[in-house]
């Protein structure tokens, strides 16, 4: 691992860019844990615009029998966007695979306001979360089916549905939105540029009609310009159609700049949170995660 003292050389730690401050993620680590003494729930509950959404409480969860996140909190209200940051291997993508009910829980719950009261969550499957609850957890890695046409892409996501129309009809709005999509809907995805098949994996959860989109790493591996496209479609779901988000993201000053709500996420505990402008001008987030 690189000198921690050492300026001279080139940083291959948090960020993926040509940061020149060279700090390891033992010391961003380190560092970070000494960032904030933990959040309390009034100050979680503070942060939100309104009635709480979506809420995790004191979540012990994990793989297997290792415990990730200890006594994790989290609320948002409808319509807003929150950010998760942190060094790598914090627990961020286990957040959103504990809301969407991939992980172990060991102890806490999660919770959701639906038109009926407040639905707990927590016990769900995968599935029922995307059907019940309308929860969509956006897949970090590659997930497009290359040799599937685009639009066969869409109709994937739309696997839950009774009827196979319904998930034509709602291919049919995704098209009317994104031409991008629209252009090259009979050709296979592989032929896709990496920010159009963002736009595919994005859209492909947008067929389930979901409330809440979990999105991890949208900006990853993408080119600049692709990177600003995303963020802008990411902006009009929030914005223009009123969906919930939660994000987790590398690039934490598109992530902060984004969202409404920051959460610094350290070794399974939230070391820090704020207003997501808040946080970009902590200089001491700034130092560790901005590059600053
Ligand atoms: N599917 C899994 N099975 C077992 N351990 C995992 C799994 N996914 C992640 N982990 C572990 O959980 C910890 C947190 O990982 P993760 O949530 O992916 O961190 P982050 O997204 O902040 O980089 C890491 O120690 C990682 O090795
Ligand atoms: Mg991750």
């Amino acid at each position: 691992m690189a000198d921690p003292k050492s300026k001279d050389k080139k940083s291959i730690g948090y960020h993926q860019g040509d940061v020149n401050t060279v700090i390891s993620v033992d010391d961003v680590n380190r560092q970070a844990q000494e960032l904030g003494s933990g959040v309390s729930l009034d100050q979680i509950a503070g942060m939100i615009k309104g009635e709480p959404f979506l809420k995790i409480e004191n979540l012990r969860a994990g793989y297997g029998k290792m415990e990730i996140l200890h006594e994790f909190s989290l609320q948002i209200s409808k319509g807003e966007s929150l950010c998760l940051i942190g060094p790598n291997g914090a627990g961020k993508s286990t957040v959103l695979h504990s809301i969407f009910g991939f992980t172990k829980i060991f102890s806490g719950g999660i919770s959701i306001q639906n038109d009926s009261g407040i639905q707990n969550i927590t016990e769900l499957t995968p599935n029922q979360k995307l059907k019940e609850a309308g929860i969509a957890y956006i897949l970090q890695d590659n997930s497009v089916f290359p040799g599937m046409t685009v639009e066969e892409n869409l109709w994937m996501g739309g696997y839950l549905k009774e009827k196979p129309e319904e998930a034509k009809e709602a291919a049919e709005e995704i098209f009317d939105k994104y031409d991008r999509l629209a252009n090259r809907r009979d050709q296979p995805a592989r032929i896709l540029s990496g920010g159009e098949r963002r736009l595919l994996e994005i859209s492909r959860a947008l067929v389930m009609k979901p409330q809440v989109l979990l999105v991890d790493e949208p900006s990853i591996g993408l080119e600049p310009r692709f990177i600003e496209m995303v963020f802008e479609i990411l902006h009009e779901l929030q914005h223009v159609e009123g969906k919930t988000i939660i994000m987790v993201e590398q690039n934490a000053k598109k992530g902060l700049e984004f969202a409404d709500i920051g959460y610094v996420l350290v070794a399974g505990e939230l070391a820090l949170a704020g207003k997501g402008d808040e946080l970009l001008e902590n200089p001491e987030v700034g130092r560790l995660f901005l590059g600053g």
